[in-house]
């Protein structure tokens, strides 16, 4: 993790209100040099001086249309602003406004991993795999996927990529979320038994060589710590105490608990599927609490709630505060570069490749990858 130096105790002496004047002075400051962009996972008071929000597929789009500009301030974390910065030319500075701010998910495959686990895949079944890794990874691990003939996919399009990946070899490696991996992959129809788990951890005393030789998805065993809150015991009460409740999850939840949802999809088709639902509705859903709080408020003609009764909130989403929104700023304002993510150009290369594989060959409308009938 990064280290986020300490900011001036002056800030905490600022008023909500004190703060979100001098954010809004900075933007009309800096007019078109500064474009924030934030993830749906922000605090509303960070989220209202967005210039753009959306799920990680829509905010790599948008950022890769932000050559004009000569800031970025990312209001996400830290994989999202590597992304950016890929994805942007070299006179765009991207900041990310608390260093702070990774993603447990993303920590959980490191490159030396990633190495090890070819070198053992490709000795057992030869140079069949074409590596995927979801957005929420390292931009090393997106080099390495770009290097070897694979690309990223994110929530919004993993089952276009894995389509994708299948046309260009036989089988895939998926990391480092094993659960939107295999959600994706059993809804194409590949049935659980022919999907084995990698353990990055524990290479030598897990899977065998014939396993890998046998499967056609090797799953990375990585997970989000946030989703992995919402479980089955909450579905099987909504579904038998209140039928009329429909349950949207994200997927990266369990492949148990999408099985028991109604519906799963990104945070964009969460979004538009309460925004399109009927009056009325009732919803329950699996996703971080800021999301699903917002819908609450936005949404007062439907009664929408989280999937589950404790806070399901990310973290490192959260150190994002219009606190450090506007001490960014103000180090910018002062001439001072800080925070800023910067990817190596040989690694931003390869991974420029794998994020330009999944943005050349897929469709933006956000999908879901499962539909259940009652
Ligand atoms: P989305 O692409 O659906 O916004 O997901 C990003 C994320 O980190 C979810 O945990
Ligand atoms: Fe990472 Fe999970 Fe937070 Fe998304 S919600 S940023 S996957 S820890």
């Amino acid at each position: 993790m990064l280290f986020q130096p300490p900011i001036s105790p002056s800030y905490s002496k600022l008023s909500s209100k004190q703060i979100a004047e001098r954010i809004a002075e900075h933007k009309r400051n800096f007019g078109d040099r500064l474009v924030i962009l934030g993830h749906h996972y922000q605090q509303d008071d960070v989220l209202e001086f967005a210039d753009f929000n959306g799920d990680s597929l829509k905010l790599s789009q948008i950022a890769a249309n932000q050559n004009a500009a000569e800031f970025v301030v990312f209001c996400g974390v830290h994989f999202m602003a590597e992304s950016a910065d890929i994805l942007t030319d070299d006179t765009v500075k991207v900041i990310l406004p608390d260093l702070s701010a990774g993603c447990s998910m993303a920590d959980m495959a490191a490159l030396d991993q990633l190495e090890d686990a070819w070198a053992f895949l490709t000795e057992s079944a030869g140079e069949t795999f074409v590596p995927i890794t979801y957005v929420n990874s390292a931009a090393s691990i997106k080099a390495f996927c770009g290097e070897h003939g694979g690309a990223c996919c994110t929530s919004s399009n993993a089952a276009m990529v894995l389509e994708w990946a299948f046309k260009q070899g036989e089988k895939v490696i998926f990391l480092p979320d094993q659960h939107l991996g295999r959600n994706t992959a059993y809804a194409m129809g590949i049935p659980l038994d022919e999907m084995v788990v990698y353990d990055p951890k524990e290479p030598d005393s897990g899977l065998t060589a014939e396993q890998a030789k046998a499967a056609r998805v090797i799953l990375w065993k990585g997970h989000c710590s946030v989703h992995q809150l919402f479980n089955e015991a909450q579905c099987d009460a909504i579904r038998a105490n209140e039928p009329d409740r429909k349950i949207l999850v994200h997927p990266e939840c369990s492949w148990e608990v999408v099985q028991k949802a109604h519906l799963s999809g990104s945070t964009e088709f969460i979004i538009n599927t309460i925004r399109d639902a009927p009056a009325g509705s009732k919803w329950a859903i699996g996703t971080e609490v800021h999301l699903v709080n917002r819908l609450t408020k936005t949404h007062t003609d439907k009664d929408v709630r989280s999937l589950a009764t404790i806070q399901c909130l990310c973290t490192t989403m959260y150190r994002i505060s219009p606190t450090q929104l506007l001490w960014s700023l103000d180090e910018l304002a002062d001439g001072r570069v800080t925070n800023q993510i910067r990817v190596t150009p040989d690694i931003k290369h390869w991974a420029n490749v794998a994020l330009d594989r999944m943005l050349s060959n897929v469709a933006s409308a956000p999908k879901a990858i499962s539909q259940l009938v009652d």
